[in-house]
């Protein structure tokens, strides 16, 4: 399976797909074209290329798990096909052992260049790109070094063309637990600079960006990582913790309010 992944790993780069040829590849072992690999594309930015060859594909998702590695509490990075071979992502985050809901805050946007399902082929290419560090609650952090993943795919129908469309059920799910998938030194984000920096121009530059960042070059990102502990400008603190609990419990209530029409729909539980 190593050598698969390396082949492909080959095949990626040379498609042009792989700006650092260093980067670790994850395929699951039970299904090798499906693969995840990722790059550096600095100011705290990361892009997580998926792909698969299949036909039939509903949707497909990369998660990032936390430490347990069960379905609750992963963030889910998911795309499915849309008109014409167009690709649409959706950020999501497992609760429970239920479909999982669309987070109120998408953090993920699609390379669209860079994304497309061709269904006679089965090709399908996303890219996903998001910051390591979102600053969501609903989000995992995308850590350098070894984490759990998941890769899970549905095959059918794809799902409507909007982000919060209802999903059905996975028909296939690996779970990769203690696998390095950034493998390289994760990109700062300006706003979270040590304070022991905060006097240079630069930094100074760097929190006026980060207050409003030109979205041609953040592709139309908005919000900026939470800065790890002992670091980042003073005038622009991590937002406070009190401000995520609301969000949480307002999402329960929204899981367990949308419960019954899951189970109308039949969706039922979505990894076993
Ligand atoms: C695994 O950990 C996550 C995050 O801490 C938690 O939300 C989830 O409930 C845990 N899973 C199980 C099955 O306990
Ligand atoms: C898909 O492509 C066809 C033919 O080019 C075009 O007429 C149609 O508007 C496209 N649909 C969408 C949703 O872009
Ligand atoms: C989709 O794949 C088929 C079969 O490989 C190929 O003939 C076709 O040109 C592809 N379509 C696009 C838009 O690339
Ligand atoms: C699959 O799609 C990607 C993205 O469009 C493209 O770069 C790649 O060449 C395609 N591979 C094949 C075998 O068609
Ligand atoms: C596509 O997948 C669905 C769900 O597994 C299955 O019922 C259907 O027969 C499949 N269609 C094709 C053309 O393979
Ligand atoms: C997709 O489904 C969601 C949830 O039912 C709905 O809010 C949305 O309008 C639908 N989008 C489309 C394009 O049908
Ligand atoms: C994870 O993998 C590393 C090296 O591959 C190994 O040293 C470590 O013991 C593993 N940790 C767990 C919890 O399995």
């Amino acid at each position: 399976m190593a050598r698969i992944a390396r082949l492909l790993a080959l095949a990626l780069a040379l498609a042009g797909l792989v700006a650092t040829s260093t980067a670790a590849t994850l395929c699951a072992p039970n299904e090798p074209t499906f693969c995840a690999t990722a790059a550096d594309r600095s100011n705290g930015f990361v892009e997580i290329t998926l792909t698969i060859v299949k036909q039939n594909i509903s949707w497909i998702a990369l998660g990032v798990m936390s430490d347990n590695a069960t379905m609750p509490g992963t963030d889910i990075h998911m795309a499915w096909a849309g008109a014409n071979g167009t690709v649409i992502v959706s950020d999501r985050k497992a609760v429970a052992y239920q479909m999982p809901l669309p987070d109120a805050s998408q953090d993920i946007t699609a390379v669209a260049s860079s994304s497309s399902y061709n269904a006679t082929s089965g090709n399908f290419t996303v890219v996903f790109r998001r910051l390591y560090l979102t600053g969501d609650a609903l989000d995992n952090d995308l850590k350098r070094g070894a984490n759990n993943f998941a890769l899970v795919y549905r095959l059918g129908t794809p799902p409507n063309a909007s982000f919060d469309a209802p999903i059905m059920k996975h028909s296939f799910h690996d779970v990769l637990t203690n696998v390095t998938l950034v493998d390289f030194a994760p990109s700062v984000d300006p706003v979270c600079v040590p304070l022991a920096a905060a006097a240079t121009p630069s930094t100074s530059t760097a929190t006026t960006r980060a207050a409003a960042p030109p979205s041609s070059s953040y592709g139309g990102y908005r919000k900026r990582a939470v800065c790890p502990p002992g670091t980042g400008p003073a005038s622009a603190p991590a937002p406070a913790p009190s401000s995520k609990p609301g969000a949480s419990v307002s999402r329960v209530s929204v899981v367990w309010s949308a419960l019954t029409a899951v189970v109308a729909l039949g969706v039922g539980s979505v990894l076993a």
